[in-house]
C-alpha cells in the first residue's frame, strides 16, 4: 500500500474546462486558434482567470509562457511543474495540448478539496506557442525557457496573421525587450510533467489507458524553395519550361520515398504556396514547408542527406533550382529513466494499466528535456486522430490520466 492521499478527479469539471477552451476559435474554421491570435489571446485570459479562481499566483514571464504558482511549504525549493499549451493548428483538436492544461488545473483543484500542501511549489504552465505556426522558432516558449531560442530571428519572424513576433508577443503579455529572462535559472524548477493526448493509435489498440513516455520523436522542419521560370501557359511548349512545380511535384515525392527508406521514420511536405498562382501560368516559383521525423538520430540525419541528394538530381534533371534549407533541427529525446518508472509506478499504485510509448508527436517537454527533468502521460487518442477537428479522448480516460498525473506529482514532491 502507497502512503499517498488519493486525489478526487472529476472528469466532469475536466470536461467543463476542455469545452471552455475549445470554444475559443475561429468560428468559420474549427478549431483554430493559432498561437498570436486573438482568440490564442482570449483563451490564456480564461486560462489566467481560472489559475486565480484556484489561488494560484498567476505569472506571464517575457516569452509570454503562463505561470500559476501553488506556493510550497518550503518556498525556498526549487519548483515541481505542470502544463501543456493551448494554441492549436489551423482546424485542429481540442485536446492536444488543452488536456495537460485541464489537467494540471483539475491536479491542483483536488490538492485543494483535499487541503494538501505540497514540500515544493508546484507551478501549472501554459506554454506559448507550442505548434509550428513560426517554423523554425516553435515552440517558442519552451525554447525560451530552455535557452534555444534565436532569439533576434525568432522576434522578427511573422506570426500566422504577418504581425512580427516581437509585437504579438507584447499581445500576449510577453516582453520581447528582456526575452532572454524567460531562461530558467539553475535550480529554478526541478522537473517538468505534461499530461498529453498519443495522437496516435497505440494505446487504443492495444486497450491500455496510459502511456508512459519513454523517447520524443525529433522533427527536423525546413523549407524547399523550387525556382524555375514563370511563362505563358499556352504558348510555351513543354519542352521549352522550367516548370517550378512539377519540380516541387516530385520534391514531394522525394520526400516520401526518403521517409519511406528508414524504419519508423515520417516525413511530410505540409505546404505549398505558388507564384504566380494563375491558371494561365507555368509556375516559375515555389515554397513549401517540409519535415522528417524519427527518434532515431542516426535515420534522421542520413534521412535529411538522402532528401538533399534526391532534389538535387530532380533540380539536375528538370532544369529547376530546388534550394533545401533546414530551419530546425531538433535531436529526440530520451526520457531519464526515473522518470519514466515515475509515471509507471503512479498508474500501477493506483492499479490503472499502462505501457511504456515512444512519442511521436512533438512537445514542449522535448525542448525543456536538455535543462530539466521531464516526464510525460499520454491518455488514448480515438482512432489515433489528431491535428484534425475529430481529435477525441473520452473525459473518463482524460480523468484516468490526471489521476496519474496528480499521484507522479506527490510523488515527485516527496521524491525531490
Ligand atoms: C506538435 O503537435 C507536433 O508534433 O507537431
Ligand atoms: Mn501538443
Ligand atoms: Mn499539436
Amino acid at each position: 500500500m502507497s502512503s499517498y492521499p488519493e486525489l478526487h478527479i472529476d472528469p466532469r469539471r475536466l470536461e467543463a474546462d476542455i469545452m471552455a477552451l475549445a470554444a475559443f476559435t475561429r468560428p468559420d474554421i474549427p478549431y483554430t486558434r493559432l498561437a498570436f491570435s486573438e482568440e490564442d489571446r482570449q483563451a490564456r485570459e480564461w486560462v489566467k482567470a481560472r489559475m486565480k479562481e484556484l489561488g494560484l499566483a498567476v505569472l506571464v514571464d517575457s516569452a509570454a509562457n503562463i505561470i500559476g504558482r501553488r506556493e510550497g511549504k518550503e518556498p525556498a525549493l526549487g519548483a515541481i511543474r505542470t502544463g501543456s499549451h493551448v494554441d492549436t493548428v489551423r482546424g485542429g483538436g481540442r485536446f492536444d495540448g488543452m488536456v495537460g492544461v485541464a489537467g494540471a488545473l483539475e491536479a491542483v483543484w483536488a490538492l485543494n478539496e483535499a487541503a494538501i500542501t505540497t514540500r515544493h511549489p508546484l507551478e501549472v504552465v501554459v506554454f506559448t506557442a507550442e505548434e509550428a505556426s513560426v517554423p523554425g522558432h516553435t515552440p517558442f516558449g519552451s525554447r525560451a525557457m530552455a535557452g534555444q531560442l534565436n532569439m533576434q530571428a525568432a522576434l522578427e519572424a511573422p506570426t500566422p496573421d504577418g504581425t512580427p513576433v516581437r509585437e504579438a508577443l507584447r499581445r500576449l503579455g510577453g516582453a520581447p525587450e528582456r526575452l532572454g529572462e524567460a531562461r530558467l535559472k539553475p535550480s529554478q524548477v526541478l522537473a517538468h510533467l505534461e499530461l498529453h493526448i498519443e495522437q496516435g493509435p497505440e494505446l487504443e489498440r492495444k486497450s491500455i489507458p496510459i502511456g508512459a513516455v519513454t523517447a520524443i520523436a525529433a522533427p527536423c522542419r525546413g523549407r524547399i524553395l523550387a525556382t524555375g521560370r514563370a511563362d505563358h501557359a499556352g504558348a510555351t511548349m513543354m519542352a521549352d519550361r522550367a516548370d517550378a512545380l512539377c519540380a516541387a511535384a516530385e520534391a514531394v515525392l522525394a520526400v516520401e520515398r526518403v521517409a519511406k527508406g528508414f524504419p519508423q521514420t515520417v516525413g511530410t511536405v505540409g505546404t505549398l504556396q505558388l507564384s504566380p498562382n494563375m491558371a494561365n501560368v507555368i509556375p516559375g516559383r515555389v515554397e513549401m514547408d517540409v519535415e522528417v521525423r524519427s527518434a532515431d538520430a542516426g535515420h534522421l540525419k542520413d534521412a535529411r542527406a538522402r532528401l538533399a541528394e534526391e532534389l538535387d538530381l530532380i533540380a539536375g534533371r528538370r532544369r529547376v533550382k530546388l534550394d533545401l534549407e533546414w530551419l530546425s533541427l531538433e535531436e529526440p529525446v530520451t526520457i531519464p529513466p526515473d522518470m519514466v518508472a515515475l509515471v509507471e509506478e503512479s498508474a500501477g499504485e493506483l492499479g490503472i494499466p499502462c505501457t511504456r510509448i515512444i512519442s511521436r508527436a512533438s512537445h514542449d517537454s522535448a525542448r525543456l528535456a536538455p535543462v530539466l527533468p521531464v516526464g510525460m502521460v499520454f491518455v488514448p487518442s480515438r482512432g489515433g486522430k489528431s491535428h484534425v477537428p475529430e481529435e477525441w479522448t473520452d473525459f473518463e480516460q482524460v480523468a484516468l490520466g490526471t489521476r496519474v498525473l496528480g499521484r507522479a506529482l506527490l510523488k515527485l514532491d516527496a521524491r525531490l
